[in-house]
């Protein structure tokens, strides 16, 4: 398991998402009241990139077509049909930066 550098902590402030690609994987990195999560970063439905949809809480909302994904866990709060889930991804914060293990 590699762990991948995605930046500062003061980088990627309260409620902000960011995103980077990391062993062939396309990752979405947010911070949500100061603690960071990671998933997938293309959403199940059509493909889109959900870092560039928005945060409500720990919901990540898509921006195309508004499924709701939980932000901790990867999995799908809402829509109108199944999806698969987008995975999650460990993270690990140390002398002011953030990585994730892919
Ligand atoms: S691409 Fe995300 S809800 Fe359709």
């Amino acid at each position: 398991m590699a762990k991948v550098l995605v930046g500062k902590t003061s980088e990627i402030g309260d409620g902000k998402i960011t995103n980077v690609t990391a062993g062939g994987k396309e990752i979405l990195v947010a911070n949500v009241g100061g603690t960071f999560y990671a998933t997938g970063n293309t959403c199940t439905h059509a493909g889109a990139q959900l870092h560039e949809g928005r945060l409500n809480g720990k919901e990540l909302v898509c921006p195309w077509h508004g499924a709701k994904w939980d932000i901790t866990t990867g999995n799908l709060n809402w829509f109108p049909q199944k999806l698969k889930q987008i995975g999650s991804y460990k993270v690990v914060v140390e002398n002011g930066s953030v990585y994730v293990e892919v």
